[in-house]
């Protein structure tokens, strides 16, 4: 991956210490965070849902009461963050908020906050020091074409939008939300435009990704091909 790290040992031959790192991009409810996790746990690597940091963010600048769309603000704000990735956690200045960082109103104003550019900004350099130190599994919107464009695979899972909103709504009621599957679609194409036409790293697949529709495919299906393409097995 990016950074190669040469060490000396005592005897004097050097070891090379290197990152491997596997992108998983595409939409909102496609199951990548579940593939993702699942896919890492299986490799040992640490899985990192960028999603959950923009997301910390937002919760952020809404607990703040601050601008949502204003660059400046978040910019100031961001000089007060401190975003700590933890396996399946994340951690805002050292507070847990893993489970609020899925509530439905910081998923309706998310978008707009990764549209900006300071926020874009800050998060690229994190991401690409987790990264740097640690083998990743990294899962987001822009990973194999602007945070990691030399991950060693790189992979595009989509599904159609009515079963994406099926797929959310499961996951929000198991969180006590119940939200209507019409509702659920026409927010997931909201955000599906907002997050592929905005001007800074929009949601589109690298040219080297391998695309996967997971419509008609279980959990465990994907898993298996994204491990198998990794291990070099296809
Ligand atoms: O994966 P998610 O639905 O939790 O992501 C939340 C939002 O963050 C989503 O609207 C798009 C944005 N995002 C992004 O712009 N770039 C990323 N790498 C990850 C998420």
């Amino acid at each position: 991956m990016s950074k190669v790290e040469t060490t000396h040992q005592k005897g004097g031959r050097p070891t090379i210490n290197k990152t491997t790192a596997i992108a998983v991009d595409g939409p909102a409810g496609a199951g990548k965070s579940t593939v993702a996790r699942k896919v890492a746990e299986k490799l040992g690597f640490l899985y990192v849902d960028t999603g959950a940091m923009y997301r910390a963010l937002t919760l952020f600048a809404l607990r703040r009461g601050v601008p949502i769309n204003n660059d400046e603000a978040l910019s100031e704000l961001i000089k007060q963050v401190r975003l700590d990735v933890k396996p399946g956690r994340i951690l805002l200045n050292g507070e847990d908020v893993t489970v609020p960082i899925r509530s439905p109103e910081v998923s309706r104003h998310v978008s707009l906050v990764a549209r900006l550019p300071s926020v874009r900004r800050y998060l690229l350099k994190l991401q690409r020091e987790l990264a740097a130190n640690v083998n990743v599994v990294m899962e987001g919107r822009d990973i194999g074409t602007v945070v990691l464009p030399e991950a060693d695979k790189k992979f595009f899972i989509t599904a159609s939008v009515a079963e994406r909103a099926k797929r959310r709504r499961q996951d929000l009621l198991t969180q006590g939300h119940d939200i209507s599957v019409e509702k659920l679609e026409k927010e997931i194409a909201e955000r599906d435009l907002l997050d592929s036409t905005r001007d800074i790293a929009p949601l589109k697949p690298a040219s080297d990704a391998i695309f996967i529709d997971t419509t008609r495919m279980t959990i465990q299906e994907v898993v298996d091909r994204i491990v198998s393409e990794v291990q070099g097995n296809r």
